[in-house]
């Protein structure tokens, strides 16, 4: 398990390349939650290259291991509630290698510490399919509230599936227990 301090979120640098690339493009790593379909390849490298995947609409870092090695990456994107109510929806995805070692729990909620003290927002929300038990046992470790199901709500490999979805609000983050 590794300690919560030798987890770190930093920004996207060269040599992650590769292991995002692979993150994103090899069904492999993905695993059978995560693949929907092949994308633009090249796409990952031109937006760090225009922006460090570091925009006001959203952004990516790289989960770093003890050793600073790439472990895997956690994502946010604006999403609008109302229309002067923007908040943030985020994603994390691990290197196969990394999974079940407390990563995803410790990386999710560096990323709300992170996104609360550098934005404004009031609400962080994240969705997983139904099935996604780990991600819901992260996401709850981190500190997130269980809100209710988004019945067919993504579709992945040939079906519509239902989603469940998690928020924590400002006033909830506080210092891990
Ligand atoms: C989902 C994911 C982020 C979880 O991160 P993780 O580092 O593997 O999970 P953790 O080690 O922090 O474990 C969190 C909890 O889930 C449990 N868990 C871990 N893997 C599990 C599995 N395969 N099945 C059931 N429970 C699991 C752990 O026992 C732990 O439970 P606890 O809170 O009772 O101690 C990671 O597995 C992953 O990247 N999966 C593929 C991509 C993905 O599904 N992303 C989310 C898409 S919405």
């Amino acid at each position: 398990m590794p300690h919560r301090d030798h987890v770190r979120l930093r920004p996207v640098s060269e040599k992650d390349l590769d292991p995002l690339e692979r993150l994103h493009e090899d069904p492999d790593e993905n695993g059978e939650l995560g693949f929907f379909g092949y994308r633009n390849p090249g796409l990952l490298r031109r937006q760090w290259a225009e922006s460090g995947f570091l925009t006001p609409r959203g952004g990516r870092l790289t989960i770093a291991g003890d050793d600073d090695r790439f472990v895997g990456e956690v994502q946010w994107h604006e999403v609008l509630q109302g229309p002067a109510s923007p908040c943030w929806n985020i994603g994390i995805s691990l290197l196969v290698t990394e999974r079940g070692k407390g990563y995803g729990r410790q990386a999710q909620r560096r990323l709300v510490e992170y996104l609360f003290a550098h934005t404004k927002v009031n609400r962080i929300e994240a969705s997983t399919e139904v099935v996604n038990i780990a991600e819901q046992r992260a996401l709850e470790g981190a500190g997130f509230t269980r809100e209710g199901v988004l019945r067919g709500a993504c579709f992945r490999s040939g079906a519509w599936r239902d989603m469940v979805i998690y928020s924590v609000l400002r006033a909830e983050a506080g210092p891990e227990a």
